[in-house]
């Protein structure tokens, strides 16, 4: 049965656990989070990682806006090792939002700049040997693209769990992919220029290198129906860019499981049962480490379709229902499913999602996963939004503030999903309270 948080102690977390019958990793020695770890010729300085979050604040052109920069600069100036910038467009056509980052030749500069301000805020803070590892998401937005505000419904194949009438969609064209393949490794080499440590070939959520991952039903097509054709796009991009641009890592943030049926749903039998299967993901993500590959991040679950499964939350947004589960067993599911390919995938360093509903109680959480070899960086989506400074409080005081915390009210994505610039409502109130008030008055 769904709950919201109300645990004073870690004592009443556990007991929690164990009346649910979960497994929580959890240990007192936060040690394992500020050990170093090495990705590729990088020395990352604690496992602390900001997760990649959209905050729709881009210039018209796409290019970081005054907000853009002070949100990254809270989280340098917070302490987290690694930095996971958020989703990123390679086309305007595929913006999810007129205010998604844009990059381009045109604003290659101005990212050069983002890059640059976020690690001298770091050095200032924590002196030059803190360097942190600076990732970029690149990404089309495929069956969710609204550069203008609407969406264009072109999508790699019709989704009945997704797509609302089978009329009013569009499908990329096989030569159109082909020639997205070539702007998504122009855009690697551009993210490299901008000076970022690695980037992201954004394979999840539902957005175009995600969806084609379990095109089953696209016929007639290069990128559909078998398994070598449906991860066509991304292993080719990712090997392309190794061979072309080898001096940057190549990272994937890809779904493991959608919690859609076959043969619409990526990490599912096809019994049609939303069981976890991760044999797929497992070839997958072999391909991937052949070709170049050499950093995860875990996530499940699609936004708009189960929430639950992307972010445990306490209240979902405006006008939807609480899920049953328990929002810990949620944190669970991303927990497990990331240990187990961490687990067998141990040459390369995996980042675990679903650390935020677990508040100022999460280090504890995630020092035991480190120690356990269930993933080698914790990151933090709306914590980080929340509580940006979450690990140089550990560092300094070895504790974190409760009422710092993310309360994962879902009031950030309301903003998003409103068309506004997104950040903590309720603990970065100055700025997203007053933006909230301007939708609540709608
Ligand atoms: C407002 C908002 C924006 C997000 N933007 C992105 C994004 O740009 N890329 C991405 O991969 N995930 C994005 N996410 C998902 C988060 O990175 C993260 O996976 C999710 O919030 C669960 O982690 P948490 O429990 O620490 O918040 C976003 C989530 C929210 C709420």
């Amino acid at each position: 049965m769904h709950q919201q948080f109300k645990f004073k102690t870690t004592q009443d977390l556990l007991q929690k656990a164990e009346e649910l019958d979960l497994n929580l990793p959890f240990q007192e020695s936060l040690d394992p989070l500020f050990e170093t770890i090495t990705i590729g010729s990088k020395t990352i300085p604690n496992r602390f990682a900001v997760q990649p979050m959209e905050g729709f604040d881009s210039n018209p052109d796409g290019s970081p806006s005054e907000y853009t920069f002070r949100r990254y600069k809270r989280y340098a100036e917070g302490g987290s090792g690694l930095i996971w910038f958020e989703a990123t467009s390679v086309v305007q056509e595929g913006r999810s939002n007129p205010r998604q980052l844009l990059l381009n030749k045109r604003t290659l500069d101005s990212f050069k700049q983002l890059v640059d301000h976020t690690r001298q805020s770091a050095h200032k803070e924590f002196g030059n040997s803190h360097d942190p590892f600076l990732v970029l998401q690149i990404t089309h937005s495929g069956r969710y693209s609204k550069p203008e505000g609407k969406p264009l419904n072109k999508v790699g194949c019709y989704n009945p769990h997704l797509d609302k009438r089978k009329e009013d969609i569009t499908l990329f064209s096989d030569d159109e992919l082909d020639r997205l393949k070539e702007t998504l490794v122009e855009a690697v080499r551009l993210t490299h220029k901008a000076g970022f440590d690695a980037v992201d070939i954004k394979a999840c959520h539902g957005y175009l290198l995600h969806e084609l991952l379990s095109v089953y039903t696209r016929t007639n097509s290069r990128y559909g129906g078998s398994f070598e054709n449906r991860i066509r796009l991304l292993v080719d991009v990712v090997k392309q860019a190794q061979q072309e641009i080898p001096e940057i890592t190549i990272a994937v943030r890809m779904n493991a499981t959608d919690g859609i049926p076959y043969p619409y749903g990526f990490g599912v039998p096809e019994d049609g049962s939303l069981v976890i299967d991760l044999s797929e993901p497992k070839v997958l993500i072999s391909k991937l480490i052949e070709n170049g590959c050499s950093l995860l991040n875990i996530t499940t679950g699609i936004p708009y379709h189960s929430p639950q499964l992307v972010r445990p939350f306490d209240r979902p947004i405006g006008g939807s229902s609480v899920p049953k589960e328990h929002p810990l067993e949620g944190v669970m599911r991303l927990l497990n499913v990331t240990g187990e390919l961490q687990r067998e995938f141990n040459n390369i360093p995996f980042v675990g999602t679903g650390y935020s509903w677990l508040r100022n109680f999460y280090p504890y959480i995630g020092a035991a996963v480190i120690e356990r070899g269930m993933a080698s960086l914790i990151g933090l989506g709306r914590g980080s939004f929340a509580y940006p400074d979450a690990p140089k409080d550990l560092m300094n005081t070895g504790k974190m503030i409760h009422r710092k915390s993310c309360i994962t009210c879902s009031k950030c994505t309301e903003l998003m999903r409103q068309n506004n610039i997104t950040g903590c409502v309720t603990r970065d109130s100055e700025i997203y309270g007053n933006e909230y008030k301007t939708i609540r008055q709608d």
